[in-house]
């Protein structure tokens, strides 16, 4: 079988935001892992381990969550700003983490690393212990140019200007270590805290420039799921609506029922549940899409004719990314390590998300460094880029490209691809998730095109993972192939590997 690509079958554009990322103070993360401290003997950029922050510039992750996840439920913000001596020193208990929390890394370092690296920030509120009024506070001292009380502290803490941060998650998983709540009971909290966001502007006129993000269902329970958000959307239509602009979905790629299996041992049953265990992610979109379209559907229609109705919700993906069993025992918390297994994984839920674009407007890796689907490793001093930082470089070029419309699965070879088109250039995902079968793909166009760079990840051994002694084990590396042109390619697809292929229409 081949692979056909019609460069006019052009199916949306892929905003960059699909290709977010999160950090949380769990586990290693951002303590000892992204941040160190000015005063650490690990070579730092005003507090961030500067390997890390040079691995992420050039990553350029386009949007980046923080400061959690459940840690956020528990997270007053005023604790981390200000003199970072002065700073209060407090217990975090959150997902086995149990460490000091000093608050070095607060607000001002996060934004400022956003600015740094040109992500857009999206901070999560505490729904939990926090309140409406710290709230909004948080978002005043983030974001009001005149100059209060808290633009004026955020000046004396060295920005100014605001930092004109949109995009407001409001609470974290509020079904389980968020509350325990209902959709019910959850949106009656969203209202309050909704309500009262402020929306810096400067007439009534003006659109705010706010994105409150309410909280989807856990989108590994199947009944639950459903439920949640066909009640929550009820809620929602109940008597006036809240400003609300997006609904995260959180999913993960659960792989802890084997206790013989870990992040690194598994044998072919294991590579081939976590593998087929992502791709379920597909028809979770198209299903919260239709009970979210739904739900819009019956919202009723405001009194007042000027009143506008609220028609559209943004779908989002807060969280995604493997979960193996071994996160739940190791110190520091949630460290898992990385593999072939995780890249094809990593892949193949970039290219749902991708494929997706007319459904999903933003998604982030959970998470970032030393925690889970990590993109980066650091031991000690040492700082290592996993497989996935590999896979999330290769597939840079779809950012803002043109999805084009291809089958998920050629089903003669088993290859999964997509493909994108910008600027004149096709780039072509083609992963072989067979743990050992090296195959070889065709793949044909109605227009002729030239072989501009072929890369493959992969390694001998799909158990193979990188690490201090060996830090690059496992690195995507150019092939060289003929510089043809035509209408037909054939590419030679290592076993267990991630390949991009990039063609320049002629
Ligand atoms: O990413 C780790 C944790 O997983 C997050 O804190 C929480 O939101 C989710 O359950």
């Amino acid at each position: 079988m081949t692979i056909h690509i019609d460069p006019k079958a052009g199916k949306g554009t892929i905003s960059p935001l699909l290709h977010g990322q999160f950090i949380e103070f769990l586990g290693e993360c951002i303590d000892e892992g992204l941040w160190v401290g000015t005063d650490s003997a690990i070579p730092n950029t005003d507090g961030i381990r500067t390997a890390a922050l040079e691995a992420l510039k050039r990553l350029a992750p386009p949007l980046l969550r923080w400061p959690g996840g459940c840690y956020a439920d528990t997270y007053h913000w005023e604790d981390g700003i200000g003199p970072r001596d002065q700073r209060p020193t407090t217990y975090n208990e959150n997902f086995g983490t149990f460490e000091l929390d000093n608050h070095g890394f607060g607000t001002d370092e996060y934004l400022h690393l956003c600015e740094t690296l040109g992500a857009q920030p999206w901070m999560n509120v505490n729904m939990l212990s926090g309140s409406v009024r710290e709230m909004h506070d948080w978002m005043e001292y983030c974001n009001r140019a005149e100059p209060t009380d808290l633009a004026r502290r955020r000046a004396a803490n060295g920005h100014s200007e605001p930092y004109g941060v949109r995009y407001w998650g409001l609470g974290n998983e509020p079904w389980c270590g968020g509350g325990n709540m209902t959709p019910s009971s959850y949106m009656d909290l969203y209202r309050l805290y909704a309500s009262a966001m402020p929306s810096f502007t400067h007439s009534n006129d003006e659109p705010s420039m706010m994105y409150p993000i309410a909280c989807g269902p856990d989108g590994n329970k199947r009944v639950e799921r459903v439920e949640w958000t066909r009640q929550l959307f009820q809620e929602l239509a109940s008597f006036r609506q809240p400003p609300i602009s997006a609904y995260d979905l959180h999913f993960y790629n659960w792989n802890i029922e084997h206790p013989e299996d870990s992040s690194t041992q598994f044998d072919q049953a294991g590579w081939t549940r976590v593998v087929e265990g992502c791709l379920e992610l597909e028809d979770i979109i198209g299903e919260q899409w239709g009970l979210m379209q739904a739900g819009l559907a019956a919202m009723p229609y405001p009194e007042a004719a000027k009143d506008p109705r609220l028609e559209s919700v943004d779908l989002v993906i807060g969280e995604w990314g493997n979960w193996h069993l071994d996160a739940f025992e190791v110190r520091p918390a949630l460290r898992q390590q990385v593999t072939m297994r995780d890249a094809v994984t990593t892949a193949l839920t970039l290219d749902i998300l991708q494929r997706s674009c007319d459904k999903v407007s933003m998604a982030c890796n959970a998470q970032t460094i030393n925690v889970l689907n990590s993109l980066i490793l650091t031991d000690g001093d040492a700082t290592i880029l996993t497989p996935n930082y590999d896979v999330f470089m290769m597939y840079q070029g779809h950012q803002g490209a043109q999805a084009l419309g291809l089958d998920r699965q050629d089903s003669q070879t088993g290859v999964y691809s997509f493909a994108s088109l910008k600027d004149g250039r096709i780039l072509v995902d083609l992963t072989n998730a067979d743990m050992t079968q090296a195959v070889d793909q065709s793949l044909t166009l109605p227009v002729d095109a030239r072989v501009e760079d072929f890369h493959c990840l992969t390694s001998n051994d799909p158990h193979q993972f990188n690490d201090k002694a060996d830090p690059n084990a496992v690195r995507a590396r150019q092939v060289g192939l003929d510089a043809s042109t035509g209408r037909k390619f054939t590419v030679h697809l290592e076993p267990a590997s991630v390949n991009t292929l990039t063609l320049s229409l002629v």
